[in-house]
């Protein structure tokens, strides 16, 4: 395993157990709003800080980008973090939510894991080396035609924005796709979408420490990435479509057409 990622998996660890050991007090937590329907808790902070800490005392000189704290240093290493992605089920006890670790060197993305506690599921992933699924290798979906594909996806709560063409292209692929599902930690469904759990996965207006290691993830696992236009601007706009070559493709085909002018930018 490349010693950058050993890392990242080691931090992702401890702040998976930390989670997992709290699950069980979830009524005692501290909650506060940051903003309508998004809530943090002292577990997002814990977690985050042990993730900080974990991979500043190995290289003490590279940047951070969390969700919680925000930016700190300055380096051509930048570790992109979300402590606990799936907050709201966390905190409803519904168990699908991770912790989600991506590093970027030079604007590339190159070691990526997102660690499901209640699962013990370690997706892992080095630029060029492949993506696993504890110790197997994983790969995007063989289906072949939208028709039979199961797509997951994030529902607008926080923002909504982008309501309309949402909804217009939630319409067309209910009838177009085997299924939709809304499992609530946008980490995990491109994870799942790079273990062929799921063919294919959009979402508006996500950020980057949703979605930077999982998109690090399909690639390596054969799979697609971009934003909903096509294009790859994805990690700064943070409206995206993800899955195998042949869905990804034909999901692009469905949305374009629903896209307003600030989605496609
Ligand atoms: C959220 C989850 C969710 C997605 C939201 C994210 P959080 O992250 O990934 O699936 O739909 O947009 O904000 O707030 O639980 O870390
Ligand atoms: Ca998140
Ligand atoms: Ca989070």
């Amino acid at each position: 395993m490349h010693p950058m990622l050993n890392i990242a998996v080691k931090a992702a660890r401890r702040a998976g157990n930390l989670i997992h050991r709290a699950a069980d007090k979830i009524d005692h937590l501290t909650v506060t709003k940051k903003s309508h329907s998004d809530y943090v808790s002292e577990v997002d902070r814990a977690a985050e800080q042990t993730i900080i800490e974990t991979l500043l005392e190995a290289y003490p000189g590279h940047a951070i980008l969390a969700e919680e704290s925000g930016t700190q240093g300055d380096s051509e290493f930048v570790w992109i973090i979300d402590p606990l992605d799936g907050t709201t089920n966390f905190l409803h006890g519904v168990q699908q939510y991770a912790v989600s670790i991506a590093l970027m060197h030079h604007g590339v993305l190159t070691q990526a894991v997102i660690y499901d506690p209640t699962k013990n599921d370690l997706f892992t992933a080095t630029r060029g080396r492949g993506a696993f699924l504890n110790d197997r290798r994983i790969r995007v979906s063989k289906r072949v035609q939208l028709a039979d594909a199961l797509v997951g996806t994030g529902f607008p709560y926080t923002n909504f924005d982008h309501e309309e063409a949402y909804f217009g292209i939630f319409r067309e692929l209910m009838h177009k796709t085997s299924g939709l599902r809304r499992p609530g930690a946008a980490s995990l469904d491109l994870a799942w979408t790079a273990a062929g759990r799921f063919d294919g996965f959009f979402e508006t207006g996500l950020k980057p420490w949703d979605i930077a290691a999982g998109c690090l993830l399909i690639t390596e696992a054969g799979g697609m990435v971009s934003d909903l236009a096509g294009s790859d601007n994805f990690l700064k706009s943070g409206h995206i479509c993800a899955g195998s070559p042949l869905i990804h493709e034909q999901m692009l085909k469905v949305i374009q057409p629903h896209l307003s002018d600030a989605l496609k930018a």
